[in-house]
């Protein structure tokens, strides 16, 4: 009768090791590696369609980014709800360094269809119509620094002053009002997955960008964590997603860019989604792709526009399929960065991806 009176210690520890790694669905945070516009909304997208998380919560600054969503023939522009509203089972949350603008919000709420299952933390900064009058008009933010005029520079000053409401005293928002870190806690408690959308990127971070060019607020996994609520000692994976071609809208430096002629010879033009304004466009930048996988600690990259490189691998779907030009690239960006290369974006639309996660 030995084994069952016999338990043996290292068996056991692999044991619960193995099934641990089965059950415990990871909570990732994904943010932008470059100048915002990555195209993270599609990679979010993807990521909560393929792995079905109990919950996707949106950090960020607020409604000065803009996500581009497609999902077979269907395009979805977001400024406030998770790009992850895809995946049908998910509980969406905005976390509560996010900004708010309420019309924005139940605008989205109404036209995405998806009222029973977003929930708003109840101190999330409110944006007023005075502070977007303010980002439209101010000569330094609009003039100078090139803001998207959608409230947010001022929102969050006014917010550092204590002076702004938070959104539990606005009653268009009562029905969405939770406690975003309890629940996204608990349901890491349970083992169960969560992702976490990031907005903007890193080189528009209040701290570690090309200040006074940037956005009002860091834009690090970091913060992110702290957007939603979690510490650090919760977060499992951080994706960076980097764009082939970097592009960045407003104003403030930009080492690699390329000419418009050049852009347009290639094919490459690209307008906001939020403003509409035309996107300054550059070539790949290792430097600035390591440091910010450093400091956002990544511990993976997904890459964007590969099809960019090389317009055969459009819509590719396994790593086979990739020519030896985006192969090539692929390698570069590990060589640069120092992080394995695990999910690449061949196209708009959420199938268009190579998966190498294993
Ligand atoms: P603000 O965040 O609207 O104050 O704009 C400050 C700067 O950040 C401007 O150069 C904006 O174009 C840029 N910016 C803010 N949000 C995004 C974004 O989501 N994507 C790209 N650029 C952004
Ligand atoms: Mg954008």
């Amino acid at each position: 009768m030995g084994p069952l009176y016999h338990i043996n210690l290292p068996h056991l520890k692999t044991f619960c090791y193995t099934i641990n790694k089965v059950i415990h669905m990871p909570s990732t945070i994904l943010v932008g590696g470059f100048f915002g516009d990555e195209g993270k909304g599609k990679i979010i997208a993807y990521l909560a369609k393929h792995d079905e998380p109990d919950v996707v919560a949106r950090g960020g600054v607020g409604p000065n980014a803009g996500h581009t969503v497609e999902v077979g023939d269907k395009k979805y522009a977001l400024r406030m709800v998770p790009s992850g509203f895809v995946c049908e089972s998910a509980r969406l949350l905005i976390g509560a360094g996010v900004l708010v603008n309420p019309s924005v919000l139940r605008e989205e709420v109404s036209s995405f269809g998806i009222k029973g299952r977003i929930g708003v933390d109840k101190r999330c900064g409110i944006i007023e119509e005075e502070h977007i009058e303010e980002d439209k008009k101010d000569a330094h933010l609009k003039g100078k620094i090139g803001s998207t005029g959608s409230g947010c520079g001022p929102a969050n000053a006014a917010r550092a002053l204590r002076k702004s409401r938070q959104a539990k005293e606005v009653k268009e928002l009562e029905e969405f009002l939770c406690d975003v870190p309890q629940e996204i806690n608990e349901v890491l408690a349970r083992g169960r997955g969560v992702l976490i959308e990031g907005t903007q990127g890193f080189g528009i971070s209040l701290l570690y960008g090309t200040y006074p060019f940037v956005t009002s607020k860091d834009t690090t996994a970091s913060q992110m964590a702290t957007d939603v609520g979690i510490g650090p000692t919760r977060v499992d994976d951080v994706v960076v997603v980097f764009k082939s071609f970097p592009t960045r809208v407003g104003e403030g430096p930009f080492e690699t860019q390329m000419t418009e002629e050049k852009a347009a010879e290639l094919h490459i033009e690209e307008f906001g989604t939020v403003t509409r304004r035309k996107r300054r466009i550059g070539k790949w930048d290792g430097k600035m792709a390591a440091y910010s996988a450093m400091i956002n600690g990544a511990t993976m990259v997904a890459l964007s526009g590969v099809d960019r490189i090389d317009p055969s691998c459009k819509g590719a779907s396994t790593y086979e399929e990739l020519s030896k030009e985006v192969k090539d690239f692929v390698a570069k960006v590990e060589h640069d960065t120092h992080v394995p290369v695990k999910l690449i974006s061949t196209g708009p639309e959420i199938s268009e991806i190579v998966d190498l996660r294993g």
